[in-house]
């Protein structure tokens, strides 16, 4: 497992899902990790509970990262806790499927203030904060659905194609000194889409379509994020990595 200690981690989204098994899976690797989330309080406190009962160090500070405002002030707690970043994963993100022809404008402005306004002002937020790292990096979280195509989110898919090219963007703006890359999950059982991995029917679409048999659970991102993270990594920057089970090959 890459060592992580002593590495100072925020990780936004980290109350649910993807994030919160990165942020456990960071601080198994010795990292003391900021938690964000936007409302569940006590989801991410659990998660703080978690990472200080194996012997870890955790906070968890709230922000809406849609709200530019809360964003810089979550980067400063974050920051301030023990004086700088040494590395940063923006899990925050909301899906949104709606159809083009039903589609309200909240609905179709949702994903791309939370997931690609929220990435983008993550980042540039926690800037001054990495530049006391010696080793900074940043690992964004895209979509299968960033770069390839379905029916139904179309803002959804623009946000995480967004987010793509901002990691590619800023991994040469920042080069040398931060690193910069994406993961790309598949489908991963989550509450984002609980209504689709508890349908039997497409539950088995999404499992027949998957070359390696299954959905996604939060686990199978962590270690890959760990990795984009750590010293082993510190010639990898602008990539996005696709953990999907193969289903982006179809
Ligand atoms: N699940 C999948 O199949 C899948 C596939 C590809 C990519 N992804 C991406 O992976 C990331 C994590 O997804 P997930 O499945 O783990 O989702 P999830 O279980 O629904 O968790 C979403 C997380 O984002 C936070 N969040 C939502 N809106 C926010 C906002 N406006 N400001 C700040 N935080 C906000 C939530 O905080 P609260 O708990 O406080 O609400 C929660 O921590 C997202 O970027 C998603 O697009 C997921």
């Amino acid at each position: 497992m890459a060592d992580l200690r002593g590495d100072v981690i925020l990780v936004t989204g980290g109350s649910r899902g993807i994030g919160r098994a990165i942020a456990l899976d960071l601080a198994r690797a010795g990292a003391e990790v900021v938690i964000q989330y936007r409302i569940r309080r006590a989801e991410a406190l659990a998660v703080v509970q978690a990472i200080e009962a194996a012997g870890g160090r955790a906070i968890a500070v709230e922000a809406d990262v849609s709200d530019r405002a809360a964003v810089e002030a979550m980067a400063e707690r974050a920051g301030r806790w023990r004086g700088r970043l040494d590395g940063v994963v923006t899990a925050a993100g909301v899906y949104r499927g709606d159809a083009t022809r039903s589609v309200s404008p909240d609905a179709w402005t949702e994903p791309l203030r939370v997931d690609l306004d929220g990435t983008f002002w993550t980042v540039r937020s926690t800037l001054p904060w990495l530049a006391g790292s010696a080793h900074p990096a940043i690992v964004t979280v895209s979509s299968v659905l960033g770069a390839h195509a379905a029916a139904g989110g179309a803002a959804y898919q623009a946000a995480k194609a967004g987010v793509e090219q901002i990691t590619r963007a800023l991994a040469l703006e920042l080069a040398p000194r931060v690193r910069v890359n994406a993961v790309a999950p598949g489908f991963v059982r989550t509450d984002m889409n609980r209504a689709g991995h508890e349908d039997p029917e497409f539950h088995r679409t999404v499992r027949s379509a998957t070359p390696l048999g299954r959905w996604g659970e939060p686990d199978d991102i962590a270690p890959a994020v760990r990795f984009l993270l750590s010293r082993d990594a510190d010639w990898i920057t602008g990539i996005v990595l696709g953990i999907d089970g193969g289903i982006a090959l179809r």
